[in-house]
């Protein structure tokens, strides 16, 4: 083989391997469906959702605190009022999945939030919207 041939062949090989990875990245994109909301298993005895140490955090770490504070937007979120604001005025414990809490953050309110976030919440609902802490 010329050096010019190798060459090519060189450049062929390293468009095929670009074309090949390509072609991944771009199947994954067809691959992939968004999580779909499975209910915990409350027959089982799963994971116990602590309020003041799982929920609370979400609601500062997704800055809702900003505005629903004390004297702020009602309901009070903020960690010695939560509870007492959300239960059982933003919870549905017939349908979890209607309960004000959630359709507002699933509506996308503010940003809304993460999926194991808004998850979570509607886990503790399931469990019953208990004020469980840790
Ligand atoms: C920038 C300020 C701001 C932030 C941040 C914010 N909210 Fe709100 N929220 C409001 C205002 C204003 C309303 C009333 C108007 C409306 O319903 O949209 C409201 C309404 C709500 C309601 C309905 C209250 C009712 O009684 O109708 C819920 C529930 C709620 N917010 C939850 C949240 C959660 C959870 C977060 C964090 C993901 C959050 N908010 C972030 C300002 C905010």
């Amino acid at each position: 083989m010329s050096r010019k041939e190798s060459k090519k062949m060189r450049n062929i090989a390293l468009t095929l391997v670009i074309v090949a990875i390509a072609g991944f990245t771009s199947c994954e994109q067809y691959i992939w469906d968004p999580p779909e909301y499975i209910p915990p298993d409350t027959t089982g005895g799963f994971d116990t959702i602590f309020f003041n140490t799982d929920i609370v955090p979400l609601f500062v770490e997704n800055n809702c605190t900003g505005c629903h504070k004390q004297g702020g937007t009602p309901p009070d979120l903020t960690a010695a009022n939560a509870y007492d604001a959300l239960v059982p005025g933003y919870v549905n414990l017939n349908t979890p999945v209607e309960s004000e809490i959630y359709t507002k953050i699933d509506d996308g309110h503010m940003g809304g939030m993460p999926f194991d976030d808004k998850k979570l919440i509607l886990d503790w609902i399931f469990q019953g919207a208990r004020n469980f802490t840790e």
